[in-house]
């Protein structure tokens, strides 16, 4: 072998080279869209941090999982924002709340062809804006939140949804959960876990969506601290112990090391979550003109499949899923 040589670089010369040796590859199968469907308005609302996403009506919302449907999107996931809130959520488990009217419009429009997701939680129907119930002293009470969360999938699989997905890292949700559903004759509906979910300020853009941000304090005395990595492993663990079908990593690109840890570590279907603050750094750098968004978006999705994700929950579903049928 004569030096330099130029072995690495051959394979780098045509675009068809190149896709023949990529090792990772980026689908419409691999997009989940995360959509809000707000109670009492007649028109959709933009959301402004997140350009491109709206808060829908139930109509808008049911021509929206239409296109992505006929897209070939698998996936949604939705969240629900109550006309009213109270201290218990109480509109997140009721019959007729705004995402078990959703789930049951939507099965009836799209059948089977897309899987339901619905976020479990209760900061987007609580006056407070927390995950959970509260105790005098303003500290989110684990167990009895359980029973609230427990109550709400079972309340979404009423309705048809096929994953729920607790979001708000109470100790024992999972088991609560399929507990639940088991009871209620739902063995079927299955369980996407939020594992490792970090207290990060990416949310911030989706609590303007969702209108659930915090009224006093903050997530941090029960989402992750954005330090740890060994606990992830905990948590996963205990999920899936626990009975979760699937596992996330959220935020997504500041946690690549833990979606790659979590992927070498556990053999079920890996999730990540690209968050709104993700999404709005993009748009916004975009709109600007100081970085070209499609190419990064699709640079950032690539990466969390890269890093070991299976699939993406993603407010760029829609706009990705476009591009990659075009072409
Ligand atoms: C809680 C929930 C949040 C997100 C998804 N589920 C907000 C939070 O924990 O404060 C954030 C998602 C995003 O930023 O895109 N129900």
């Amino acid at each position: 072998m004569s030096f330099p040589d130029q072995r690495l670089r051959r394979l780098r010369r045509t675009p068809a080279l190149r896709r023949l040796v990529a090792e990772t590859r980026l689908d419409v199968d691999d997009l989940v869209a995360p959509l809000f469907v707000k109670e009492g308005i007649d028109q959709p609302e933009p959301v402004v941090s997140m350009p491109g996403v709206v808060q829908h009506t139930q109509e808008s919302l049911r021509a929206e999982v239409r296109a992505l449907a006929a897209l070939g999107v698998p996936g949604v996931i939705l969240f629900g924002i109550p006309a009213r809130k109270d201290p218990e959520g109480s509109s997140a488990d009721a019959p007729d709340g705004v995402v078990q009217q959703a789930i049951r419009a939507l099965r009836d429009d799209v059948g089977d062809s897309v899987v339901i997701m619905a976020d479990a939680c209760l900061d987007e129907y609580t006056d407070h804006g927390h995950c959970g119930l509260l105790r005098a002293d303003g500290s989110v009470d684990n167990d009895a939140t359980l029973d609230r969360y427990a109550s709400i999938a079972v309340a979404q699989a009423d309705a048809g949804v096929d994953i729920v997905a607790p979001s708000g890292m109470m100790d024992g949700q999972v088991a609560a959960i399929r507990g639940a559903l088991d009871d209620a004759n739902y063995p079927e509906t299955a369980i996407l876990a939020y594992s490792a979910k970090y207290a990060s300020a990416l949310y911030g853009p989706f609590r303007d969506a969702a209108e659930c941000a915090p009224q006093f304090g903050d997530r941090r005395g029960y989402q992750m601290q954005p330090a740890n990595a060994r606990e992830a492993l905990d948590e996963a663990a205990l999920d899936l112990a626990e009975g979760a079908d699937m596992i996330m990593v959220k935020p997504a690109l500041s946690y690549l090391d833990i979606i790659a840890s979590l992927r070498s570590s556990f053999d079920v279907p890996l999730a990540a979550y690209h968050v709104s603050g993700e999404y709005a750094m993009v748009k916004a750098a975009a709109e600007r003109g100081w970085i070209d968004g499609d190419a990064v978006a699709l640079e950032h999705l690539l990466s969390i499949r890269r890093a070991g994700a299976d699939f993406v929950l993603t407010y760029f579903a829609r706009e990705v899923a476009e591009a990659l049928t075009r072409d």
